[in-house]
């Protein structure tokens, strides 16, 4: 009887969709034109109990765009080319500030429910983020959070939405986040942020390009990930539950973060459950990108307050747990797994009251640049509990030995006593 019913009910949805279903299709208008409005005028369209199909080749959006998609499904076999007007893109009008922390800014957002947007490895976003790298950089222009800079792709108040293998070239900042949204998958997704200008080479020019930044979400699963980076590769922001990373290659950058955390003095941050799962770290020529800092990292503000967000901030409490990686490997990585909590710390500041507990490291493999291959400095007003080595077996540099520290940590399984100092 309750299956019947559950057939039933299927049935019928699936008839209503398919009697209202619009089809759209649409392609470059080509070189000098803005394809912004065709853009628009489809997903208005189609993006209601629709299907979207863009033909290959390069769409020139010239202002930002919200796709509110409702049951549908849109192939993007070409890219959203967005238009590399510096000064445009930083008047605040011209951007969407949905992602609360830091007040970062948007130029795409989607949101919406039950969706797929397949970018079939042939299109997603191209950023021309060299023309924003270089004119920081030419103009010795300070880069701060919150500073205007556009995310490339952002999902907001997104339920039950697919993201697949879907291309990112050259993000001028963030690649990707996700905020106010859950059961959310990426599956397939490149971001790309490498530095061609000589004038460069061998400086990081490419800070806060993270792969994503994850933020009051529930259920996001991120498979089959290949993200060059001058920064975090992930970054796990408050309130991520439920969050599954597997098949992740990092290539350069500062590694998988959980942070910054405990920057809102008023709000907690909980980070409860995430799995991390067959993860590379990859150096790059050091001409190209110079860093590759962390294998997985964790960071707080302290527990004092200095300043307001988006720059300042701390005070903040909450707590990160459940945390297990697996099966990692690590390319001369600097410092593999690190934990501290003094983020804008200044002596004479309050602990951080944010505990870490339960984070598990199991497989960990491969070269660091340095002796110590675990640095964890809890906060003496939050020691941590339950923290899990097994199988981490790093290199440091040739002949050295492994030197493994632990501050504040209230049990260990799986480091040798000799080598950590600390509480135990
Ligand atoms: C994009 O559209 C604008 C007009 O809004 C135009 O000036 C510009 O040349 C176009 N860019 C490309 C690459 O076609
Ligand atoms: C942004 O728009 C608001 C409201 O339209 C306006 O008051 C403000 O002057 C604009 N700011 C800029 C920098 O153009
Ligand atoms: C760049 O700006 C910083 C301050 O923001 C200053 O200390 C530095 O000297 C400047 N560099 C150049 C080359 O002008
Ligand atoms: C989020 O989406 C729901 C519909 O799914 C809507 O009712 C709500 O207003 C949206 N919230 C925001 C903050 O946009
Ligand atoms: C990223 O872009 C650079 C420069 O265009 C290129 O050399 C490199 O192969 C790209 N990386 C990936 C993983 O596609
Ligand atoms: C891992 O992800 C890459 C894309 O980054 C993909 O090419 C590869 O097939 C994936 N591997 C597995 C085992 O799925
Ligand atoms: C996280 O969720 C808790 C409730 O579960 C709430 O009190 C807190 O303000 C939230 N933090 C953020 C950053 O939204
Ligand atoms: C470990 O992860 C790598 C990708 O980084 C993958 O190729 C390999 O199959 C994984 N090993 C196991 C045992 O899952
Ligand atoms: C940490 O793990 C233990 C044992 O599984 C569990 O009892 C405890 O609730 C966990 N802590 C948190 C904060 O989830």
């Amino acid at each position: 009887m309750l299956l019947l019913l559950i057939l039933t009910s299927s049935f019928c949805a699936h008839v209503l969709a398919a009697a209202t279903k619009q089809t759209c299709s649409l392609r470059p208008l080509g070189h000098g034109k803005d394809d912004t409005d065709q853009v628009e005028a489809a997903i208005s369209k189609c993006g209601h109990f629709g299907t979207i199909a863009f033909a290959p080749g390069e769409y020139n959006i010239t202002r930002k765009m919200t796709w509110d998609l409702v049951e549908s499904h849109i192939d993007l076999h070409g890219y959203l080319s967005f238009i590399p007007d510096i000064e445009y893109w930083l008047d605040a009008n011209n951007t969407y500030r949905v992602i609360f922390i830091q007040d970062q800014a948007s130029w795409f957002v989607i949101t919406g429910r039950d969706f797929v947007v397949d970018a079939h490895n042939t299109g997603g976003i191209d950023g021309h983020g060299q023309t924003w790298w270089s004119y920081y950089s030419d103009n010795n222009i300070t880069r701060e959070d919150g500073d205007g800079r556009p995310v490339s792709l952002t999902l907001f108040n997104v339920t039950r939405g697919t993201i697949r293998d879907f291309r990112i070239e050259a993000q001028p900042f963030w690649c990707n986040a996700v905020a106010e949204s859950s059961e959310v998958l990426y599956d397939g997704m490149l971001c790309n942020a490498t530095n061609t200008d000589p004038d460069y080479a061998g400086q990081n020019i490419v800070p806060n390009t993270d792969g994503i930044d994850t933020y009051r979400s529930d259920h996001v699963t991120m498979l089959n990930w290949d993200i060059t980076c001058g920064d975090d590769c992930l970054a796990i922001k408050g309130n991520s539950t439920n969050i599954l990373a597997r098949n992740i290659t990092c290539r350069g950058g500062n590694g998988i973060a959980f942070g910054s955390l405990g920057q809102y003095e008023q709000l907690n941050d909980i980070v409860d459950r995430v799995d991390l799962e067959d993860i590379a770290m990859i150096r790059l020529d050091p001409q190209v990108q110079p860093n590759m800092v962390s294998g997985v990292y964790f960071k707080s503000w302290d527990g004092s307050v200095h300043g307001t967000p988006p720059t300042g901030g701390g005070g903040g409490g909450g707590f990160v747990s459940n945390v297990v990686s697996r099966n990692v490997s690590l390319d001369q990585v600097t410092e593999p797994i690190h934990l501290y909590q003094t983020n804008g710390g200044q002596s004479g500041d309050l602990p951080s009251t944010l505990q870490f507990s339960n984070l598990s490291f199991i497989g960990w493999s491969g070269t660091a640049e340095r002796d110590t291959i675990v640095d964890i400095e809890c906060s003496p007003a939050a020691p941590c509990p339950n923290m899990l080595f097994e199988d981490v077996d790093i290199q440091p540099p040739s002949g050295e030995a492994p030197i493994y520290t632990c501050m504040n940590v209230v049990s260990q399984t799986g480091l040798p006593g000799e080598h950590a100092t600390g509480l135990f």
